[in-house]
């Protein structure tokens, strides 16, 4: 197992039921970020794809570009493979790479960058490492499309149910079990899956997670002061475009 199985291992059968961001409220922006790439020369990166949602979302909405999708964790290899397997209209455009983005070699010409909620899980040296070969590999009026963890959640408080959703007979429930701010811009938190039947508990899953949690503010700055022009789109979105 690697280490972002850890958070990303058994849990993953629950990660598009609860999903904290659904992409239903996400369209309008991926459908910009489309209009953006789809004159311009080359692949989207797709930075930490989990079950491959956005991915597939992306993929019908340009029909003539090729996906790289990177994605670390084999549980959420499985979910987007079988996901990618009832999608015969995009599959032969898209590739799933097992790595960390660490190991992209930006050999790609690239066409616009997709990084939805996966700065949080680098750690702060990562974070800056990434966004310095972003700005270097980039070419002028590529886009990149950031989503940041909603911070609500990590003020919270403990106990609290963060989603709820219902699937058959199971009631799916999720809930922050703990959480601690162990850093200035470093969290660690447990989330508690609980499956029900009726009142009774199916089972019970526990996965702890570190956070490095950037605001909006804070990327957008790191990015202006590259050479990135920038935009925050909502508390959670922020889309920046390499203007040099
Ligand atoms: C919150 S999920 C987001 C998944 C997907 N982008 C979405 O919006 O539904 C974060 C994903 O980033 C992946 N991830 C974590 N660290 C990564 C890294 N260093 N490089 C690439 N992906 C990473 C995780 O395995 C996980 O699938």
């Amino acid at each position: 197992m690697n280490e972002i199985e850890n958070v990303y291992g058994e849990t993953v059968e629950f990660y598009d039921l609860s999903a904290l961001s659904q992409i239903g409220n996400k369209k309008i922006v991926l459908n910009k970020f489309a209009d953006m790439v789809k004159d311009l020369d080359g692949i989207i990166l797709d930075i930490g794809a989990g079950t491959g949602k956005t991915t597939i979302e992306m993929a019908n909405m340009i029909c003539d570009k090729e996906i790289i999708a990177l994605e670390p964790s084999a549980y959420m290899r499985t979910a987007f493979m079988a996901r990618l397997m009832e999608h015969n209209e995009v599959k032969e455009r898209i590739s799933l790479l097992p790595i960390d983005v660490g190991k992209y070699s930006f050999r790609d010409k690239i066409s616009g960058v997709m990084c939805m909620g996966v700065l949080g899980h680098l750690k702060r040296d990562e974070q800056e490492k990434l966004l310095y070969k972003l700005d270097k590999n980039l070419n002028i009026n590529v886009p990149i499309l950031i989503e940041l963890l909603e911070p609500k959640f990590l003020v919270a408080p403990v106990g609290s149910r963060i989603s709820v959703a219902t699937q058959g007979r199971l009631r799916y429930e999720t809930y922050i079990t703990d959480i601690k701010q162990v850093g200035m811009d470093q969290w660690t938190w447990r989330l508690t899956y609980k499956v029900f039947c009726g009142k009774n508990i199916v089972s019970t899953v526990d996965s702890l997670m570190s956070w490095n949690y950037q605001s909006v503010e804070k990327i957008l700055n790191q990015l202006t002061k590259m050479h990135f022009r920038t935009a925050k789109l909502s508390e959670t979105l922020l889309l920046a475009i390499k203007a040099r």
